[in-house]
Order: structure tokens, then sequence, then C-alpha cells
């Protein structure tokens, strides 16, 4: 009989039916991004498999168990990459970022291949974004890089139920006095834990804390927390980074087990998990600050801060939460024109609307308002603008509540105050 083929296992195919959702997290990825001055990068799909041995570290699960590795007829080693940041760095590095304005800020939205066991939220082939700010050591870095992601949820309908999951990991000054302190505790523990756990004793110690095994959570608990043991610069800058997260209203929990699974982290550490789900399976990303990587690459001390999310993971977080796709969608506000000057003028306050973050949609090929009310009402816009020949001699705009039809005239200087004012209050 012939063979029937299907996809290789772990990896699967977007149909058509599904690219609305792709489309749309792209575009809001792109503009959250680029609204906080990140441009975007492309990196090879392939790299060299050291690299990620040198970037991720060789005793990382995803180093040792989830590279999908090749040698080419050629005799290069390498390996399909598991994430993007060790290929970004080395980017920054082969292009001397370092003589742009620092920090460089890089996003990027692409395929990652890790030999996983596939199950719900754990794909071999699966869609990251994520972004980078590297050559910056200011804390209110890792604060921005955060509030970057709540700006994309923001933009995607989610105003809640998704928390930063923080912690610190210290730097090359406290870190191996804690993982002594740690070592002694676990040492003495050690029968009550999982085999797997009495493997990372010796290699990655810091990685039994966050086994799933209950036996070795039950353990962790009463283990020594790195907080207690960071350094005076790393103590302040974790202090700083709550500070910041605090002044930005971002919902955060101290997890102080939350170790990651790559070793070049140092400082910060975060994960956004959804509330009432347990650990880096359910998160719908996760970073932090890796200031050792580009000097690990062969470049200068470099500090960076960055996280990556899981397309995936964000699809089915927005299918499992039945955000419509329409009400992502739907424009803020509409902006109807009429008569040249209308139109001329309309052409600019759609330019300065937009430059305020708001989502704007016109029609400016109709002529009749009548038709454009339409079409403001079909997108579901619920205030529309109308900019007609006689408000735009009078440098004045009429706002239109396109659910009660109540109409009102502003002075166009202040139309984008009034339109953000009353969309505070329909939110409420
Ligand atoms: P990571 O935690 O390994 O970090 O991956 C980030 C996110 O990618 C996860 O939270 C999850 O949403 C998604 N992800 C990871 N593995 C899978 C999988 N097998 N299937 C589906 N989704 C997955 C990193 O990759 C770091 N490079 C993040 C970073 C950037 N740190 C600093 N800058």
């Amino acid at each position: 009989m012939r063979k029937i083929f299907q996809s290789p296992k772990g990896m699967h195919d977007i149909l058509p039916k599904e690219q609305v959702w792709w489309q749309k997290i792209r575009e809001v990825i792109d503009e959250a991004a680029q609204a906080y001055n990140f441009s975007r990068i492309d990196v090879p799909i392939l790299e060299e498999t050291a690299l990620f041995e040198r970037g991720i570290g060789q005793n990382t699960d995803v180093v040792e168990k989830e590279m999908f590795s090749l040698c080419t007829k050629g005799g290069d080693n390498l390996s399909l990459r598991p994430e993007a940041t060790a290929g970004v760095c080395r980017a920054y590095l082969e292009h001397s970022m370092r003589q742009q304005r620092q920090p460089v800020k890089l996003y990027y939205f692409g395929p990652m291949f890790r030999y996983e066991q596939p199950q719900a939220g754990r794909l071999r082939q699966f869609w990251q974004y994520g972004l980078e700010a590297i050559g910056d050591l200011a804390p209110v870095l890792d604060a921005q890089v955060c509030q970057i992601f709540f700006s994309i949820l923001n933009k995607l309908k989610i105003k809640k139920g998704i928390n930063i999951q923080i912690n610190s990991l210290g730097c090359r000054q406290c870190r191996p006095e804690y993982k002594k302190s740690l070592l002694a505790y676990l040492r003495v523990q050690q029968a009550g834990l999982c085999g797997q756990c009495k493997t990372r004793l010796r290699r990655n110690p810091l990685r039994v804390l966050d086994c799933k095994e209950e036996k070795c959570q039950r353990l962790a608990k009463g283990a020594p927390q790195i907080i207690d043991q960071l350094c005076v610069s790393c103590h302040n800058h974790f202090k700083n980074v709550l500070e910041f997260l605090d002044e930005l209203k971002l919902p955060y929990i101290l997890n102080t087990h939350l170790v990651r699974g790559l070793d070049y982290y140092t400082k910060t550490v975060f994960e956004f998990v959804p509330e009432g789900k347990q650990g880096s399976q359910a998160a719908l990303g996760g970073g932090g600050r890796y200031d050792e990587l580009v000097w690990m690459l062969g470049g200068k001390q470099t500090p960076a801060v960055g996280w990556a999310a899981g397309a995936e993971r964000l699809i089915d977080y927005l299918k499992e939460r039945k955000i419509d796709l329409g009400a992502i969608s739907r424009p803020q506000v509409f902006l109807a024109q009429l008569g040249d000057l209308g139109k001329k003028k309309s052409l600019v306050l759609f330019e300065e609307l937009e430059k305020n973050n708001l989502q704007v949609a016109e029609s400016f090929s109709k002529d009749s308002i009548k038709a454009q009310m339409k079409i403001a009402d079909q997108l579901g816009a619920p205030f529309a603008l109308i900019l007609g020949q006689k408000e735009a001699l009078e440098d004045m705009i009429i706002i239109r509540d396109m659910t009660t039809g109540v109409q009102d005239m502003v002075k166009l200087e202040k139309v984008v105050d009034e339109i953000k004012k009353r969309l505070k209050k329909i939110r409420q």
C-alpha cells in the first residue's frame, strides 16, 4: 500500500482558516515592538551548533537533549535554532552593532525547533516572537520589555489574567556563593530527590528548584533563596526593577524558585504565566537579563535583556479565553470626511490619531457621509469623527457616539484628548 505522509511528530501545518489569527498577532507584535523603537531582525534558522553549546549552555536540556543537529556535506556542524537570543547576539557581534547607539533594540518572529516530547503547548517546531535590548544595564529596560508584552496583550483585548513571575539569579559575584549553600542543603536531602535531580545536583543544581516532581518541590520549599544572598549591585538592580513594575502597575509575583532552563541568565528572570497555572510549561513567554552572553560569544562585556514567547501558546490562550478576533480588529474611532479641505485635514488628523496609539479606520475614497457612517457601523467603531468643509474651515470637528447617535462639536486641536477621555469612560 502507498504510504500517506503526515507532518513530522510535533510539527504542524498552519491552515488557511488559522491564518487570520497568525496575521492578527503578527500585526499586533509589529505594532507594539515598533512603538517602543525595536527594529525587526531575522537571523538564520540554522546556526553553528557550537553557538548554542556556548551560549545556552552544554548542561541544559535544550542543548543536551533537544537540538536538531546535522553535519553538512562540507563538514559544518549546524543545528536548527532552538531559540533566537544566541543568534541575535551573534548578529550583534558580527555586524559591529556596538558602534550604534546603545541599547540596540531588536525583535523577531519565526520558527524554532526543539526535540521535545510533544504535548499540549509543547511542540517540536513552534513559532516565537521575542525582543532583545542589547548594550545597556539600566533596570528600567527590564521593566520596559515586560511592559511591551503587556502592551501586546492589551492590543489583543487581554486586560488581566496574566502575571509576571519574577526572580533574580544574581551574577558572577553572588551566584557561586548561593550555589554552595544550595548544594549544602540539597546534599543532606539527596535521598529524597528524584533520579534526574540527583544528576542535576552534580551538573546544574539550580534546576532542582523548578523540578516538576512533587517530592523535589517539597524539598525546594525549604531551600535557601537566592534573593537573600544577592550582592549589593544585584539587590539594588532587582529592587529598582520591582519599583518600575510597581510604577507601571504591572502584575508581578515573586517566585524564588524561578530559575529558567537556559544558562545565560544573570540578575532578573521572569515568565508571563496565566493565573491559576504553574510553571514554565504553562508560560506564555519568558526571559530575563543575560549580561554575560555577548562576552561568552567572544565580544566585550555587554549587558542585555529580553524575552521570547510562543505564538501557538498565545493563540491557544486567546481561543481558550474566547477572545473574539473581530473585537481585536475593531477600530476605536472611524474618521469620516467631506469636501476637499475636510479630506486634506483628515489625512493629517489620521496620522496624529495613529501616533497617539489610537486604532483608526477610514474610507477616504468614499465621498458620501452616509456611506462612511455605514462602514463605521459595520466595523463596530464606538466613535466616528466627521470633518466636513464647514468644520475644516472653522478648525472644528464632530464627534459622533455610534451607540447613541449623539453628536458634539469640539475644537480640532482638542479631539485626540477628547477621544481618549471618551474611550477611557467606556472601558470602565
Ligand atoms: P524559553 O522560555 O525557552 O526562552 O521560551 C520562551 C517561550 O517560547 C516559552 O515561554 C513558550 O511560550 C515558548 N516555547 C518554548 N518551547 C516551546 C515548545 N516546545 N513548544 C511551544 N512553545 C514553546 C527562550 O527561548 C529565550 N530565548 C527567551 C529570551 C529572550 N530570554 C532573553 N531573551
